[in-house]
């Protein structure tokens, strides 16, 4: 197999931290660069078991930094990026746009432009290979309609406008500099190593800690639910096997309203604490709707299946229960995380919902 050097940027972050634990440990003959800034969402803890490994190697620094962005190109001799580093948090984007501005669409331009500039035009066994979203498509009705790869853009959170923003740099850099880019977009995660301010570990240590579980609206918006892991699989494949310039979904054909993946999760801890079947149940809390909330998300993943092979590995009955066993199995890690900070995030974000 030819040596790569590939930088991941956003690798100490859930997704990340998974597909850099997949590519240190597939590929002893690559370089692994993790760039990542460490933000709040950054997390080095999630990576110990990698750590020393002579392949991996860790750069703390902001894709928006330019200069530095060509200094790591040069100094690592970058030949393919996976693109995860961005601000990924809905709500926080309701509060903040200017960040996710920042970070999702100007760090994305930083980061293809050092690539062009590095790459010097010679392109071959060179990838530009960036990870987005599904909201990028807006919301669906519940009329069983899928979000496809021509499905048009709409987005509606200032998260999603700058995902957005940013898969449209990264198409206009193959179009009009050749840069060989692809584009992947995904449903939602789930899985070891989620930053708590999302909803499965938010509501994991809700309920083993008895405070509320603020149910957004009625309950009902549906999301399309994949186990991390799958999605690094996902990304392996199409960073070695995938078409220059295609967009490939990603996605679990597992469709969850919120509600009843609540259900799902309050008797799963309660069975593995040990309570009474149902004993948390009380705990549900509706509180006002996530403006602009976008009501289904559903992923049709075929063209992933008949061009390259791909398929969900898990059950979501058994990955939500390995999910819900790993954070109560890792409260130090949870403990960690959510003192400082984070008791100020939460209250800002829940007190006066
Ligand atoms: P995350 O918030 O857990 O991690 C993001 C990482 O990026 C963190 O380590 C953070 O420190 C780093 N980062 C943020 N700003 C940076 C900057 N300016 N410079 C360098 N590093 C910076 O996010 P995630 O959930 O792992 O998502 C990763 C990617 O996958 C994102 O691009 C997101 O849009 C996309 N995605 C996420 C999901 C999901 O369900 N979580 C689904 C589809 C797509
Ligand atoms: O679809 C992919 C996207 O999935 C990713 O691009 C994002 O980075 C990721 O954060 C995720 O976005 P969501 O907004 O769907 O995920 P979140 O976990 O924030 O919310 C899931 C659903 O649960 C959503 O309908 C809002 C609802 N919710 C969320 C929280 C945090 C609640 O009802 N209460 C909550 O406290």
């Amino acid at each position: 197999m030819a040596k790569r050097n590939i930088l991941i940027t956003g690798g100490a972050g859930f997704i990340g931290s998974h597909v850099v634990r997949l590519m240190v440990n597939k590929y002893p003959d690559y370089r692994i660069v993790n760039l990542d800034k460490l933000t709040y969402a950054g997390n080095l803890a999630n990576l110990v078991d990698i750590e020393d490994k002579p392949n991996y190697v860790f750069e703390k620094a902001d894709i928006c930094d330019y200069e530095k962005m060509c200094e790591l190109f040069d100094k690592h001799e970058i030949d393919g990026v996976i693109h995860l580093a961005a601000e990924s948090h809905v709500d926080r984007s309701i509060k903040d746009p200017f960040t996710f501005a920042r970070t999702n669409v100007m760090g994305t331009l930083s980061l293809l432009q050092a690539a062009k500039v590095k790459w010097e035009g010679n392109y071959y066994d060179k990838l530009f290979y960036h990870i987005s979203t599904d909201e990028v498509y807006g919301a669906l009705q519940f009329d069983g309609t899928l979000f496809t790869e021509t499905t048009k853009y709409d987005p509606h959170s200032p998260y999603s406008a700058s995902k957005a923003s940013s898969d449209h740099f990264v198409r206009a850099f193959h179009d009009t500099y050749g840069i060989p880019t692809i584009v992947t977009n995904c449903s939602n995660n789930y899985g070891p190593y989620q930053f708590p301010e999302k909803l499965i570990p938010l509501f994991i240590n809700n309920i083993r800690h008895r405070r509320p579980l603020p149910v957004y609206g009625k309950g009902e918006n549906v999301r399309d639910w994949l186990y991390v892991v799958d999605h690094a699989h996902a990304i392996d494949l199409i960073f070695h096997k995938g078409k220059i310039a295609e967009t490939y979904n990603i996605g679990g054909f597992n469709e969850w309203k919120n509600i009843d993946l609540i259900k799902v999760l309050i008797k799963t801890v309660d069975k593995l604490l040990g309570n009474p079947e149902g004993a948390s149940l009380d705990l549900i809390t509706y509180v006002t709707d996530r403006a602009g909330h976008d009501l289904r998300y559903a992923i049709d993943s075929r063209k992933l299946k008949n061009e390259l092979g791909w398929e969900p590995s898990l059950q979501f009955e058994e990955g939500i229960e390995f999910t819900v066993k790993w954070y109560l199995e890792n409260q130090a890690w949870m403990d960690n995380i959510t003192s400082g900070e984070y008791e100020k995030y939460y209250e800002s974000m829940y007190k006066n919902r």
